[in-house]
């Protein structure tokens, strides 16, 4: 393992935190055993020359790659099931009514890693509109920090284990058997998946406000002022009366929050 002493540690997680809302300061240990490898191989013999280089913001695939390394893309299909129950039961029919004019929804991944959740959006809404899914618009926007986990993404290829959460008939369905242990996700659903980078300390300015935002999962490595700014700009990216779903385990902070608290992991923007 290479040294990483306690100055060099903080411009490093200051650096992070400010640019990619991501806390790290109390992970100097997963700092160092998740770069140490790939800092050697690069050819640095301590961390003191590598966090100049990344601090000099001169290779921003430099530092994709360190944030790859040090984020967690850990998903699975059908995670949180509570929220597809609700978006089945209570979201879509809504939906439908609201958008039985212009047929068109739109709905964020923001953080999708490599792809389950948009993946597990775009089987619920094909199940719900069933044969008249193609004359709807519920193209869904899928994005994360990583071009990495986009790339594994976009590619689409699951195991085995992977793909075990979903009913049987939704694999024969909505997967290609692409070998003894491996799935492509079926050309129907994956077309209905739009992946960008993006990195959520940006600013919103996508063209349209979203009917549903997911961002699951990752605002745990956000500290408070981080998430609560993000809230506030997922919140005006959001139409009256939309949604946004968190992660089971986060909670979003009771005097800040713009949203409507609905039920564990759920919010709603108020409909005026
Ligand atoms: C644990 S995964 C969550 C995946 C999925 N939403 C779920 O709940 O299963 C967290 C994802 O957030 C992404 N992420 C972390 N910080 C980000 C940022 N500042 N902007 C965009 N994505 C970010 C990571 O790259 C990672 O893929």
């Amino acid at each position: 393992m290479l040294t990483l002493t306690d100055q060099d540690f903080q411009r490093l997680y200051n650096y992070i935190k400010k640019h990619y809302g991501i806390d790290l300061s109390k992970k100097k240990q997963l700092i160092v055993s998740r770069l140490s490898n790939s800092l050697s191989s690069q050819g640095y013999k301590d961390f003191s020359a590598y966090v100049d280089d990344i601090l000099s913001g001169r290779d921003t695939e430099m530092v994709t790659a360190m944030l790859n390394k040090l984020t967690t893309n850990y998903t699975y299909f059908l995670r949180e099931e509570a929220h597809f129950q609700y978006l089945w039961d209570v979201i879509l029919p809504d939906l439908a009514k609201k958008h039985a004019k212009d047929k068109v929804l739109a709905i964020w991944s923001a953080g999708c890693s490599s792809g389950e959740e948009p993946y597990t959006i775009s089987m619920y809404l094909k199940e719900y509109f069933g044969a008249q899914a193609s004359q709807w618009d519920t193209r869904i926007l899928a994005t994360d920090i990583s071009h990495k986990i986009l790339n594994s993404a976009i590619n689409a290829s699951y195991n085995e284990e992977s793909v075990s959460p979903l009913p049987a008939t939704w694999k024969q369905k909505y997967f290609v058997k692409a070998g003894k242990d491996s799935y492509t996700v079926a050309p129907a659903i994956k077309q209905n998946v739009i992946f960008k980078t993006f990195n959520l300390m940006d600013s919103i300015n996508f063209k349209r406000k979203f009917d549903l935002i997911f961002c699951r999962n990752v605002m745990i490595y956000f500290d408070q002022d981080t998430k609560d700014a993000l809230v506030r700009r997922f919140y005006n990216a959001t139409v009256p009366g939309g949604h946004l779903f968190i992660g089971h385990s986060e909670g979003l902070n009771k005097a800040t929050c713009p949203y409507e608290y609905i039920q564990p992991a759920i919010y709603r923007r108020s409909a005026t």
